[in-house]
């Protein structure tokens, strides 16, 4: 019998019962507008306040700094999600004061376009950017980190898990080598904050973005946690909302979604985490059966509910589309589905071959999922595979051709 299973997570999340309880009042009863100084936008405007303490407990930010529960100016920002964090922290900051004049950036090759257009526009503008590559597994190359990193530097903005392959990189490391010379470090964790332990203050970290609807708030909604005494330029000028940095009425609901979600993902996170790697492992080791195909991405350090693979002589958009049939999601980083003519910068990057990117196929569980879930997934997969191989001409003319597993990390 068909069965519906949503793998994929990293895309987005299903909002939990927990969020949407706590974000119902502020979308119906209470409207009020969080600037407003009748009884009704002063409960708002506590009501988000009291958000923001949630979401720096959270992250392991500073204590509040009174009884209110506020938390020093500007630590915790409310966004419309990650990619307005990301726009924030980088361009907020190197036109800032903070970055003192500073103009050179470091980021990696495999970050999110959130990230990597930013450093390019900001490249426009005369700015130097060092893209960091990565090894096979996706992890960043410490030694050039080192060798690029100079007085100039003003900024390190490296990823804490990568969206596509789920590797992790050492962040508290690259935080105080970033720190050595005098430089801030930023870090992407839309896809890590939720899924394993951040804590800013004792990795290192300076800001950090996340969003919402990668741990079962809404969408829509994202934070940049700014360490207190960085000084930003603002993302969108207007009310002067969020410390004046990004002015407009503020999305009451959502940032109580978020909160609500952030506190729930945080708590007990090492049993859930354990019980999501569990069905990953049993995922990988059911889709590894199918013949060529490899891993993507480090088999140790990675997301836990993170499995990605390239299969020979498969095109990724087709296999998303047959998947679906079967009632499977999925995604891919196959050149038809980015609608360019290269896969995945990602896949790129960790340097496969272009013919075999094309056949990629990320699955990302949630603490939702099953292990009948996998197990259907498995099948699907196996049987959408063989399917699309024997329409193949590739595979036809071509199996003893294909590139040797050993070439590649098969695990
Ligand atoms: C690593 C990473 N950064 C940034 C973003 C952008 O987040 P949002 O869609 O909330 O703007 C995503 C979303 O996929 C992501 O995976």
């Amino acid at each position: 019998m068909k069965k519906f299973v949503y793998a994929d997570n990293a895309a987005t999340t299903p909002l939990s019962d927990t969020a949407f309880e706590a974000m119902k009042p502020w979308l119906t009863e209470f409207y009020g507008n969080p600037s407003s100084l009748y009884r009704m936008g002063r409960a708002a405007k506590e009501a988000l306040n009291d958000a923001r303490t949630a979401v720096g407990k959270a992250l392991g930010a500073a204590e509040p700094v009174n009884e209110r529960n506020d938390f020093a100016p500007g630590e915790i920002i409310f966004t419309g999600g990650g990619s307005q964090a990301d726009n924030l922290a980088i361009r907020g900051f190197v036109h800032g004061p903070t970055a003192k004049g500073r103009r050179h950036i470091i980021t990696s090759k495999i970050e999110h376009h959130a990230v990597l257009y930013t450093c390019e526009a900001l490249e426009k503008e005369g700015f130097t950017v060092t893209y960091l590559d990565v090894d096979s597994y996706g992890r960043v190359d410490l030694e050039q980190l080192k060798n690029a990193l100079s007085e100039d530097t003003a900024l390190v903005s490296i990823m804490a898990a990568n969206n596509e392959i789920g590797t992790i990189q050492p962040i508290a490391e690259i935080a105080a080598l970033a720190h050595a010379v005098g430089a801030k470090f930023h870090t992407d964790a839309v896809q890590a904050v939720g899924h394993m332990p951040i804590n800013v203050q004792e990795m290192g970290i300076d800001m950090l973005s996340l969003s919402a609807h990668k741990f079962r708030g809404p969408r829509g909604v994202g934070v940049l946690y700014v360490k207190k005494g960085i000084a930003l330029e603002p993302l969108v000028y207007g009310g002067g909302q969020e410390k004046g940095l990004v002015s407009g009425t503020e999305n009451t609901a959502g940032c109580i979604g978020l909160a609500a979600a952030i506190t729930d993902a945080v708590e007990g996170m090492d049993e859930k985490m354990r019980y999501v790697r569990g069905l990953t492992d049993r995922l990988v080791e059911g889709v590894m059966k199918i013949p060529y195909t490899h891993y993507t991405g480090d088999p140790v350090n990675r997301l836990p509910g993170t499995a990605s693979f390239v299969f020979e002589a498969v095109e990724g958009e087709g296999l998303i589309l047959m998947l679906d049939n079967l009632g499977v999601c999925g995604s891919t980083g196959s050149a038809c589905s980015t609608g360019s003519l290269d896969p995945s910068h990602v896949l790129m990057a960790i340097g496969l071959p272009h013919e075999i990117a094309h056949g990629s196929l990320r699955l990302t569980l949630g603490e939702q999922n099953t292990e009948e879930d996998v197990d259907y997934v498995i099948e699907a997969v196996t049987k959408v595979i063989a399917t699309l191989r024997s329409m193949s001409p590739v595979w036809e003319n071509g199996k003893p051709n294909l590139t040797a597993a050993s070439e590649l990390h098969s695990h």
